[in-house]
């Protein structure tokens, strides 16, 4: 908070509305925007939180087009959705628009026009893919072809998803039209161009040099675009879903989805301030603003460089004071991937969760990808909740309300007397939340967590060291002392965890039965008067069974083994044997007579089989796709002359033939109707 903060315009990434948002949108964006702006709230700052659904650009026309439905239609649910998730998780923004809202479209097109009429833009003709059949030009993404890189004949106009290789749509071989399967022509087309070249200096300074306290993961990336020297960019498109190009000579063209999505912040404070009846130009043109944009790595570029461009060439507004970007959450390992469905869907959590927002909030933060990428994994949410949640911040909290009613019948009692370990605890009271809140104005979540922690913590030890529960029959004038002290951290933590753990703290203001009190408030050990009375104790957090984590995680790996299944190739072809190799084979049907499980064995079943030869024993590995009882009568195909070897104890003399699914599933190879058995198969 360098600059005056007499005012604050908090933004949070716009997500895209063609799929519903995951704890890696939480985890890099949302939870600490909303941290940042309870914590500002509860310091009395003028702050407006803003976000909405980012609704335009191709990969929302092609999810139309996939699921046969209007680019609105696509959009209209995922905004509900999205925005439903937000309120559920307590995402605290005071408007969330969308950009296909007509305020949206209206600023849009008069910021272009603004820039347009002062001459800001570059005009450029180029050629570029038309589908002749389709009556449109095609978006990289429209197009597939050959990689030139791999082979791979599926590969985008943009990218290789074989080989990875990032391709401009000319480098395809055997091109073809997403839209109609034609074969692209190339047409002359003409778009317009922010000349970001231009800007170059200007960023140096602005950046470069006026901000070098941003977060080093932002800086060093934008140093490095800009040591590379930027390029002039279209901020056009030849399309038919998105913000229409007010220009005559345009038509049939809209605003790139980059041009028009961070206009969105300020559309959606005029969306705002239409509800509120308030002014939204403060928030964007009022030097004392300090506008912030919480955002995740892959929108460093638009945020640090793009758009403060765009506001510069505009002039009206007021440049980003922050732009506090984070790096990416993995899953168990994983990158998280809409399209591998390797991810943990925030509607699906609420569900299995039920009303465990704060777990997942808490769990987040204290793995937010802050500088470098971080992995949430289950286990580990499971020991935030159990040792942290419940063990620390619940326990003490539990303690201190549960002995006040049976001591004191709920009412606070006078502090007497001070020792050193009351003394050392007032001290942390003091530091703690001060601590806290400077950890969270330069943007350290997880250390901000910690330092609100260790005040909950601070209170578990001093209940867990002074017994009071063992003292009051002793001592009854010094359990009061403590009793009072320990409530006071309880009603410091309405206050310094709320910005973390809303609703809990909102449960534990209640049973306090405090009023709202405020950041300033904080660090005082007299919140609660001699004789207040509280509430009924009510636990904030309940522990969460190992089953219920072994769940999630049985469930991702489901998830990997049906996409590793996808992705299966059958194995090649083994070396050559002559036919005499194969005639050596001796293959009977027969039919199965006994079978168990054998002990200490998942996966080993010890058969009795008929051959029409024989009967005889054969130890099969089938055990984890069929149950014993359900295959006596069951014909199989037996290599009948494999020499016989014990397994586990047991002689197998002979092996069943199975054949073996991309997944791992096995099925019995027979023939296509039952024969006698013996009959041999060659
Ligand atoms: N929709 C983009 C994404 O999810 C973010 C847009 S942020 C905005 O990556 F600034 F453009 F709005
Ligand atoms: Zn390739």
């Amino acid at each position: 908070m360098s600059k005056s903060s007499k005012r604050y315009t908090v933004t949070a990434a716009l997500p895209y509305a063609n799929g519903p948002v995951h704890i890696g949108h939480l985890a890099g964006v949302y939870v600490p925007a909303d941290i940042f702006v309870r914590y500002l709230r509860s310091r009395k700052k003028d702050v407006l939180f803003v976000c909405g659904s980012d609704e335009h650009g191709v990969p929302i026309t092609i999810r139309a087009q996939k699921e046969g439905v209007s680019p609105q239609q696509v959009v209209d649910k995922y905004h509900r959705i999205i925005g439903d998730s937000f309120r559920e998780f307590g995402i605290s923004f005071d408007v969330y628009s969308r950009t296909s809202a007509p305020v949206h479209h209206q600023t849009a097109s008069d910021f272009f026009k603004k820039l347009h009429a002062d001459d800001a833009f570059e005009v450029k003709e180029s050629e570029q893919y038309y589908d002749e059949k389709a009556g449109q030009f095609l978006a990289d993404r429209y197009i597939k072809g050959t990689c030139p890189n791999c082979g791979y004949t599926e590969a985008y106009g943009d990218q290789c998803e074989s080989c990875g290789t990032s391709l401009s749509p000319s480098d395809l071989k055997d091109p073809r039209s997403m839209l109609s399967g034609a074969k692209p022509v190339m047409r002359k087309t003409t778009h317009w161009y922010l000349p970001l070249n231009d800007y170059e200096s200007w960023l140096r300074k602005w950046i470069l040099e006026g901000h070098k306290e941003w977060k080093s993961n932002v800086y060093g990336q934008v140093k490095s675009w800009i040591d590379q020297g930027l390029q002039p960019r279209a901020v056009t498109r030849d399309l038919d879903w998105g913000v229409p190009v007010p220009l005559k000579e345009a038509e049939g063209k809209v605003l790139y989805v980059w041009f028009d999505a961070p206009i969105g912040y300020i559309s959606a404070t005029k969306d705002w301030a239409e509800k509120s009846g308030k002014s939204w130009e403060e928030y964007w043109k009022d030097e004392d603003t300090n506008l912030v944009h919480f955002i995740g790595k892959d929108n460093i570029v638009f945020h640090c460089i793009i758009f403060p461009a765009m506001l510069k060439a505009h002039g009206d507004f007021i440049l980003p004071e922050n732009v506090p970007a984070n790096e990416f959450l993995n899953l168990e390992g994983n990158k998280i991937s809409t399209s591998r469905n390797w991810a943990v869907w925030l509607h699906e959590y609420l569900q299995e969760f039920p009303e465990k927002q704060d777990v997942l909030r808490y769990a987040l933060c204290a793995n937010a990808p802050e500088t470098k990428d971080n992995d949430f994994t289950w286990k580990d949410f499971q020991a935030k909740n159990n040792n942290e949640l419940v063990a620390i911040l619940g326990n003490f909290v539990n303690r201190a309300l549960v002995l006040t009613h049976k001591f004191y019948d709920g009412k606070v009692p006078a502090a007497g007397e001070l020792f050193d370990i009351d003394n050392e605890l007032i001290a942390k009271i003091k530091k703690l939340p001060a601590q806290t809140g400077e950890n969270i104005e330069q943007y350290k979540f997880r250390e901000a967590l910690n330092t609100m922690m260790e005040l909950a913590r601070a209170g578990n030890k001093y209940l867990a060291d002074t017994e009071p529960w063992k003292l009051v029959k002793e001592n009854p004038e010094r359990v009061k002392t403590i009793m009072n002290l320990g409530l006071q951290i309880a009603a410091n933590l309405t206050i310094v965890a709320a910005p973390f753990i809303p609703f809990a703290m909102d449960k534990l203001q209640k049973m306090l039965n405090l009023s709202d009190l405020y950041w300033s408030e904080a660090g005082r050990t007299d919140l609660l008067q001699e004789g207040h009375q509280l509430e009924a104790a009510q636990l904030l957090f309940e522990k969460i069974e190992d089953q219920k984590v072994e769940e999630q995680v049985k469930k991702l790996e489901d998830t990997k083994a049906a996409n590793e299944a996808e992705n299966i190739k059958a194995a090649p072809a083994k070396g050559e044997v002559t036919y005499d190799d194969f005639m050596k084979m001796d293959i009977r049907i027969g039919t199965i007579l006994e079978a168990e499980k054998v002990k200490k064995s998942k996966k080993l079943l010890k058969l009795k089989v008929d051959t029409g030869i024989d009967q005889r024993t054969i130890v099969s590995g089938i055990g984890q796709y069929f149950e014993p009882e359900k295959i006596i009568g069951q014909q199989v195909s037996v290599l009948v002359n494999l020499a016989p070897r014990p397994i586990m104890g047991i002689e197998s003399q002979g092996m069943i033939l199975m054949a073996e699914d991309s997944d791992g599933s096995l099925t019995f190879v027979l023939p296509g109707k039952k024969v006698a058995d013996g009959s041999g198969v060659s």
